[in-house]
């Protein structure tokens, strides 16, 4: 009696285990699918901008802009739920980038970056405005 009392113990100890990795596997797999249905969903809206995302990492802007979080400037977040992406906000965006500006989000100006040419500017925010989050 105790030896199948035993065997059972070891059985469910067994199988308690197994069904664990299972549903542990299963989660994996689902994150992994919905990692690649995310990925193809957001490549269209963002395959422009890429650029703009390497451009801002090698310039100043990280110093003052976060995407989610302000620190000295609005975060890029913010900023993309403020304006529409169209051809003039873009225009009038990178406008300001390269001159500075002041006065859409407080006092404090941002500085400018005239080394940019007009086309990295507007790289840059056609990667600020796919980061929307409303
Ligand atoms: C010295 C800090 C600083 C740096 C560096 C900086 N910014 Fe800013 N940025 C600000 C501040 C402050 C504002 C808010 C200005 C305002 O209220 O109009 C701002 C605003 C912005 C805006 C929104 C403008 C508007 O009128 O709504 C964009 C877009 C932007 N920054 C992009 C960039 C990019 C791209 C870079 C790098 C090339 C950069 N910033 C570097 C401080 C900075």
């Amino acid at each position: 009696m105790k030896k199948i009392l035993i065997v059972l113990g070891v059985c469910s100890v067994i199988l308690a285990c197994n069904s664990a990795e299972k549903s542990e596997s299963t989660e994996d797999t689902t994150a992994a699918v919905e990692q690649v249905a995310v990925d193809t969903s957001a490549a269209p809206a963002s395959a422009g901008s890429a650029k703009g995302e390497q451009l801002i990492s090698g310039s100043d802007c990280l110093t003052c802009h976060k995407v989610d979080a302000k620190i000295v400037g609005p975060s890029y977040a913010d900023v993309a739920n403020k304006y529409e992406a169209s051809e003039a906000n873009i225009e009038m965006l990178a406008g300001k980038i390269i001159n500075g500006g002041s006065g859409s989000w407080g006092e404090i100006p941002m500085a400018p970056h005239a080394a940019l040419s007009t086309d990295d500017a507007k790289e840059m925010v056609k990667y600020i405005l796919s980061l929307k989050t409303k």
